[in-house]
């Protein structure tokens, strides 16, 4: 497909980097198809990030992407998976490339801002997790 989904998360959120990420993906030629301020469980983290479950980092992670609002959006682009991986850059920022949203964003390789789905399988998982029919245009 041609969609992706993101999060901004928490770390970012608090930050006040939601309008400036908004504008680096749009920028960008994405097109934001769906988006809303939200929150996750534990059990929904866990479960995102199951494939980490066994990472020493796991609870962290869990903690971290639950203290606080996520922004989610579903966002529309010819090869959209591949090259919004490329706009927010390697997951530790300070081995992202310059003009990434990690790189002028992110806090640390745990907090880094913002998710991109890894898939389009994924993509069209996660965004059917948070959005309805009628929240997608
Ligand atoms: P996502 O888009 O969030 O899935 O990031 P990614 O695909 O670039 O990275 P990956 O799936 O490998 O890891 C998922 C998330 O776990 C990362 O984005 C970080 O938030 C967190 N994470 C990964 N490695 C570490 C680590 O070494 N320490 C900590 N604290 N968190 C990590
Ligand atoms: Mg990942």
């Amino acid at each position: 497909t041609n969609r992706t989904f993101t999060m901004i998360k928490p770390d970012a959120v608090e930050n006040g980097y939601v309008g400036p990420i908004i504008e680096k993906i749009t920028a960008a030629g994405f097109k934001i198809v769906a988006l809303k301020m939200t929150r996750i469980s534990r059990a929904d983290a866990r479960d995102f990030y199951s494939e980490h479950s066994e990472r020493s980092f796991f609870g962290e992670l869990v903690e971290f992407m639950t203290r606080g609002p996520i922004v989610v959006a579903i966002l529309q682009k010819e090869n959209a998976v591949a090259d919004f991986r490329a706009l927010i850059g390697a997951t530790d920022p300070a081995e992202a490339a310059e003009g990434t949203i990690r790189k002028t964003f992110a806090t640390s390789k745990g907090e880094n801002a913002v998710h991109g789905s890894d898939s389009n399988e994924n993509a069209t998982k996660e965004g059917n997790f948070h959005f309805s029919d009628r929240e997608k245009f």
